[in-house]
This record gives structure tokens, sequence and C-alpha cells, in this order.
């Protein structure tokens, strides 16, 4: 029977770390934030999220999500948010054209999976807000643009904005009282400069003590310091970032990176009372890339920390000795380095006895990554034909 076809879309999104982060929201109902942000979609190959969205006047009453096999619940504002903002656009399609099935009146089943484990320590939520929004655009068929999905995720989680698209991204505060303004727009494709690469220092799997949602909005309240980044540190970043970009000026990139880190982490240590996310794993990380860069007189490497100990270090692929080797020297008997990737590398430098300590002790897994596309719309299914919730096969 007609009425019980299930209709189904699926796509892949990436995770994305700020190097210009956002931090602070303006209007907490729209998630609107404080200053604008820019970041760095990471490849998919490595960390990705895997999303089906299916619709069918089968389905009982009432929109669900399963998360990596969980019912996840959808009753809260944010992604109440994103059905209602989909549906509001894809009834306006079956309105322009009634010969359009009336998928919006139907219950939507999505399914979600993300092929990095959650004892990475990852945040996912960009990624899976990214996905969520992609795949229901990709169901409803809306001709929207990545930029107008990402005024739709930004709702779902401020950072899942960013990941609509590959490369390097902005996301543009706006000034608009309604949102309108405030989306994510591409700086540059992947292939502008596509030897990027980033090392992440899994430090903690654990949840974070105080989520980004709510340690930001006590920074707002509290922190004097605050006001100084928003109006006068990150616009300057911003510019200097899309400059170093625009120029591939990698040593640029890498002292904005990590200056930014370390005033949104120093806006954390001035909220009262104090956030820490960083922990003694997270500086001997520090203390190590500025070893590595001493060691090679320039800036070959670049830390940066979000709302969590794990560090992400971004490097350019001539560089891999210098940063890689290095760090492989001590963290060696670690997960997850790319066999073909450290073969051969040398080392060169000796670190603090206290920094290799640290880091051997504390790093419990680490992710080599590359910068990589935008989201990806595929022929895997999270759910059959029948509408059952299937498993992923990769
Ligand atoms: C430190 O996007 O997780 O990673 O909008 O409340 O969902 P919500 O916050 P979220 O915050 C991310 C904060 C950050 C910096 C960044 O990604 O820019």
């Amino acid at each position: 029977m007609a009425s019980e076809k299930v209709y189904r879309a699926s796509t892949t999104a990436p995770v994305n770390i700020a190097v210009v982060k956002y931090w602070g929201k303006r209007d907490t109902k729209l998630n609107l934030p404080t200053n604008s942000s820019l970041s760095v979609t990471l490849s998919q190959a490595d960390l990705r999220t895997l999303t089906t969205a299916s619709c069918s006047a089968s389905y009982p009453e009432g929109d669900s999500l399963l998360l990596n096999g969980e019912p996840s619940d959808v009753s809260g504002a944010r992604p109440q948010a994103c059905f209602r903002e989909l549906r509001a656009r894809r009834a306006a399609l079956e309105a322009a054209d009634p010969s359009l099935p009336k998928l919006s009146t139907m219950p939507l089943r999505i399914v979600s999976e993300n092929n990095f484990p959650t004892a990475a320590g990852l945040a996912s939520s960009a990624a899976g807000f990214a996905a969520f929004v992609r795949a229901i655009a990709n169901l409803y068929e809306l001709p929207a643009s990545p930029s107008e999905l990402s005024l739709i995720a930004r709702q779902g989680s401020g950072s899942a904005c960013r990941s609509l698209f590959g490369g390097y991204v902005a996301w543009r505060m706006g000034e608009a009282a309604d949102g309108s303004d405030s989306m994510a727009d591409q700086v540059a494709e992947a292939s502008h400069w596509p030897e990027m690469r980033a090392l992440i220092l899994v430090a903690s799997a654990a949840k974070k003590g105080v989520s980004s949602t709510s340690g930001m909005q006590q920074t707002v309240a509290t922190s004097g310091l605050f006001k100084e980044r928003i109006t006068s540190v990150v616009p300057k970043n911003m510019e200097m970032m899309e400059k170093a970009i625009a120029e591939r000026d990698f040593a640029a990139f890498a002292e904005v990176t990590m200056r930014d880190s370390n005033s949104f982490h120093a806006t954390c240590a001035d909220t009262y009372p104090p956030i820490f996310y960083m922990n003694d794993v997270s500086r001997a990380a520090i203390r190590a890339v500025e070893a590595i860069n001493a060691a090679a007189g320039r800036s070959v490497a670049a830390y940066t920390f979000d709302a969590g100990p794990n560090a992400v270090i971004y490097y350019l692929e001539q560089d891999t000795e210098a940063v890689v080797g290095n760090l492989y020297s001590v963290l060696s008997e670690v997960d997850g380095w790319k066999a073909s990737a450290v073969e051969g590398l040398k080392a060169n430098v000796s670190f603090d006895e206290s920094v290799a300590d640290l880091l051997k002790n504390g790093v419990s897994r680490v992710i080599m990554t590359s910068v990589g596309e935008g989201p990806v719309a595929t022929q895997e299914y999270l759910v059959a034909e029948d509408g059952t919730p299937v498993k992923s096969s990769s």
C-alpha cells in the first residue's frame, strides 16, 4: 500500500575542531553566539556520523531517534527546533506542488551511528546535529544550501553549523535578533590547503564535567575578561586566521590557534567559580608542542583544546617527522597510530621527564587525521526498506 511506503535518505557528517572558539551565547533560545568562530573540518575517513532519516505513514505517532543503538530523547527544545524548521520547509514545497507526497505530516524515524567509539572522548554533537539536519533535508528534498541548513543545525548545537561544510569554515555571529544572519560559510575548500593534519591526544574519554552549554553561560555571566575576548580578541583573531588560511601561512595559523585556545581557557579560569577543562596531561601536551617548535626553530605544531582535556595538534604533512616523530617517540605504546604514517620517523627532541611521564601515563589513545570534506549523501541505510533499524556495516 502506498501509504505504508517508507521514505529514506542517508548522509554522513564530519567533526570540526575550532581554531577560533565559539564560547558564549547572546540568545540561548535561538542559540546565537557572542562571537564569530572558525574551524577545520576533519576527515570522515577517521571520524564521522552516519545518519538515516526515514518517514512513513505506517510509523507509530511521534518522531524518534536511535543513537548508537540506544533510543535518544528528542523532546528537548533543540531537536524540536530542528524538526519544526525542516518540516515547515517541506510543508511549503508540498503546498506549492500538491503532487508531492505529504512527508511533512509523517512521523520521522532517525537512526544515527558514529564510526568512532564514545571512548574516543570526542564531542560528537557537532557531527551529530549536522548529520541529523542534512539527512532530513535530503529526505525532504529541500533545495536549501549548506548555509541555510547551518541556520537550522545551529539551533541543535552551535558548533554543528560548521559541520555542514568541509575545509575551513567560519560561523558568522550575525546581528539580527531573529538569528537569520547567524550562519556558517566556507572560508576555503579542503583542497585549498590539503596538507593540514590533526593529531588528537585523547587525555580523557570521560564525559566532561561542565557541559559547554552551561559552562559558556557561566562565563558570560561572571567573567570580566570575557568582554575583552568578544569585543577585541576574537574579532582580531578571526581576521588574522582568515588571512593565514588564504595565504597558507602555517606560522600565523599556529600562533592564532594557540593564542585563541589560551584566551578561551583564560576566560574559563576567570569564570566565578572557575571552570577547568585542561588538566596536567593537557599542559604537558602544550609543553611538548613548545619543545617541538623550539627544536624546529619555527612553528610546526599548534595545540588547541575544547571543553575537555584532549589536545588537538594541527601540523602540515611536510612536518610530520618534526611533530609526529617526536610525539610517537614517547607515545609509541598508545593505540591509534597509523603504521604507515609513523614508520621510519626519527625524533630529535628530548622532552622533560615530567612532560614525557605525564603524556605516557595520561594519553589513552591517539587519532591521526586531516582536513576533510563536508557531509556526503550515501546509499548506506541504517533503516531497512521496511522501516526496521539496522546496524552499520562499517
Ligand atoms: C569549546 O556547540 O557544544 O567546542 O551550542 O551549547 O551545543 P552548544 O555548544 P557547543 O560548544 C562548543 C564549544 C567549543 C568551541 C567550538 O567548537 O567553537
